[in-house]
């Protein structure tokens, strides 16, 4: 679909916004100002386009409350977890008690010694076959495997936790399937969750179970909603930052093979990626229950705002030539990573180490293993929508 002449008129969570086509609109939108109208669900809304705004937005949590959104959406599929914790210091309590667990030696290890073997392990199963689509082989499967392992799942269910992980996140289409697999995988926690307090592990749940932050720790009930969390904010977006990760590699001609040759380059164009092509490329906040005054725009009580992070990493006020491709522009720039890619403020990632290595070692393996890729569909190897963007499929050839 071409974009709209009045970009007011655009939905950001109903149209599928293609490749540069989202941008497009994106760069035309700021070009009017930092903040501008949109749609979003049918709903008129506020969209934050310039960086300097959008870091403000982050900032001010009274105005754009983080919470919110996640109370009405995957509170009712997941349980509460800090995610959608309304008290500023409830929320810090439990995100210092279950966000260790993924800093922890336990995943360092795994970094090091397994993600790379699983890479393989995927990449084995395509023995045979000369055409294929990384999406359905790799890069919807890779991030909840890791998950899955990290938790220290048996290996012989990973088939069944990644179809609980699917329906958990589809749950306003099917909320009956959704709350089935919320039962199935609790009945599962519960016994792996009582084993390792007996013995305890070198795994995400033994971690889990031993945090203390003054004096408190998790009970087993919030270890459950914990990490069920971690299905939709670790494995979507991860799927999502490989698959677009991919698709910029192989939609630039050339980079693939040189990449194979040099992969020392890889942390570059990791990051670079998740610049350009970032997965989250709009974050939907419900504003303050107050009418209020933002960066001189008049914002009224319970408004759909859309945090265009994907806007922001392409502000030229920011980035030279915003919109090229340039995994060497780090290497040059004075300044740090001042891309919004990972959110800021109370909320920022607490996953970012994580997706960043996921994508690293993944990446590695592909090229070493995968030298002289080639995309043969361009148009679905495109990233779509907004909120998850990703492609549909990157049907290649070896
Ligand atoms: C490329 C991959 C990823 C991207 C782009 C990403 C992006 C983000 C962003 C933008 C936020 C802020 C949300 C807000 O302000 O409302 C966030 C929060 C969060 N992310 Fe990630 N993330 C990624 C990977 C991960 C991974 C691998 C994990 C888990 C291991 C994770 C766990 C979380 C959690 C739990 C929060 C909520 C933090 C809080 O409420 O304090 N993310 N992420």
């Amino acid at each position: 679909m071409m974009h709209k002449m009045n970009p007011a008129e655009s939905d950001f969570a109903l149209e599928e916004m293609p490749g540069e086509e989202m941008h497009r609109l994106l760069r035309d939108l700021r070009s009017r100002g930092p903040i501008g109208r949109a749609r979003f669900m049918g709903i008129p809304a506020f969209i934050i386009t310039g960086h300097q705004a959008l870091l403000a937005a982050f900032m001010d949590a009274e105005k754009f409350p983080p919470h919110r959104l996640y109370q009405a959406s995957f509170e009712g599929a997941i349980g509460e977890s800090f995610i959608s914790m309304e008290d500023p210091r409830r929320h810090l309590l439990y995100r210092r008690l279950a966000t260790p667990a993924f800093r922890s030696q336990a995943v360092s290890r795994y970094e090091r010694e397994d993600l790379e073997a699983l890479a393989h392990e995927l990449i084995d199963r395509l023995e045979g076959q000369e055409q294929f689509d990384l999406v359905e082989a790799f890069t919807s499967r890779f991030p909840y495997l890791v998950i899955s392992r990290l938790l220290g799942l048996p290996r012989d269910r990973e088939d069944d936790f990644q179809e609980w992980a699917a329906a958990l996140l589809a749950f306003r289409d099917n909320p009956d399937r959704a709350a089935i697999a919320r039962q199935r995988l609790t009945e599962f926690l519960i016994p792996a969750v009582d084993e390792r307090r007996q013995n305890p592990r070198d795994d995400v749940i033994s971690e889990l179970l031993r945090a203390r932050v003054d004096g408190r720790q998790l009970s087993d009930e919030e270890i459950y909603s914990h990490i069920r969390l971690l299905f939709p904010t670790g494995g979507e977006t991860t799927h999502g930052s490989l698959g677009n990760l991919l698709s910029s590699v192989l939609g630039s001609p050339g980079l693939w093979p040189s990449l194979a040759e040099d992969p020392s380059q890889i942390p570059d164009v990791v990051r670079e990626s998740l610049r350009w092509e970032t997965p989250i490329a709009v974050l939907p906040r419900i504003s303050a229950s107050f009418d209020m005054e933002f960066e001189g725009v008049h914002i009224p009580a319970d408004s759909w705002t859309l945090f265009a992070i994907a806007a922001a990493n392409r502000d030229p006020d920011l980035f030279p030539n915003p919109d090229r491709f340039d995994p060497s522009r780090f290497r040059t720039e004075t300044r740090g990573d001042e891309s919004l890619t990972f959110g800021r403020g109370t909320k920022a990632c607490p996953g970012m180490h994580l997706a960043r290595k996921n994508m690293e070692v993944a990446f590695r393996v592909l090229l070493e293993r995968l030298p002289n890729l080639e995309l043969i569909d361009h148009e679905a190897a495109l990233p779509r929508r907004t909120v998850l963007r990703c492609p549909d499929a990157l049907r290649v050839r070896r």
